[in-house]
């Protein structure tokens, strides 16, 4: 472990450059993160696209919804500042197992296609489980993939409540726990921790809450400044 808090830079180094671009998550990498959050969608042509909305408007000069493009029309489109839609495998090819990838399953019918690229790439690119930790809010795609391969670490999204999230990991034999900072108190990291769930927080941007956070015991920290951690 590089961090003694893990430190996770949130859709690359958000706080830096265009979320989910390949050059922000070059940023993160400088920043010599213990590992970096990335969203997925399926789009038209049935590849996994990195790119965290719906549609395409806010962060594009596209228009309309992700899942309804090819990948060759994704490609042409320019993201804010520049940037091009990276694939989940363009992603793999950067990262190239310097850090931990956190796949958030955004996106519906992501499991299938996700398990199958983090399955070759532990058997054909030299990645091991323990570099992935695939999360999503959506209890159906987790429960997806648990059915597909129990050797792939999963971790429970929530921004409601932190036994609730526990209840559920329960059902797909997970310990790690993605709360929003917001829900956390020192108990109730503690008692997480004491019946063996590890929490790692989201999306913890300034200074005062980073060090609540760490001062709470968190075990790691996902952040669009991970620099800051
Ligand atoms: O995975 C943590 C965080 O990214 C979840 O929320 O909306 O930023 O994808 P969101
Ligand atoms: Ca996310």
């Amino acid at each position: 472990m590089k961090h003694q808090t893990k430190v996770f830079g949130h859709r690359g180094a958000k706080g830096y450059l265009a979320e989910n671009t390949l050059e922000s998550i070059e940023k993160a990498l400088s920043f010599n993160v213990d590992g970096i959050e990335i969203d997925v969608h399926v789009c038209a042509s049935g590849e996994l696209v990195v790119f965290h909305d719906f549609t395409l408007d806010r962060m594009t000069n596209g228009t309309g919804e992700v899942g309804k493009h090819s990948l060759l029309e994704l490609q042409t489109l320019t993201v804010n500042g520049g940037y091009q839609i990276p694939t989940l495998v363009d992603v793999l090819s950067l990262i190239n197992k310097n850090c931990i990838l956190n796949i958030e399953l955004k996106g519906k019918n992501t499991a299938v296609k996700t398990c199958e690229i983090v399955e070759d790439y532990v058997k054909n690119h030299g990645w091991n489980y323990k570099d992935f930790i695939i999360s999503s809010f959506q209890h159906t795609e987790l429960e997806n993939a648990f059915q597909i391969n129990k050797k792939i670490p999963l971790a429970v999204l929530t921004k409601a409540s932190v036994s609730e999230a526990i209840d559920f990991a329960k059902t797909i034999e997970t310990n790690i726990i993605h709360p929003n900072f917001a829900l956390l108190t020192t108990d109730n990291v503690k008692l997480a921790q004491s019946q063996g769930y590890q929490i790692n927080t989201w999306t913890v941007n300034d200074v005062d809450t980073i060090l609540r956070m760490k001062n709470y015991g968190v075990d790691g920290i996902i952040s669009d400044v991970p620099d800051k951690i």
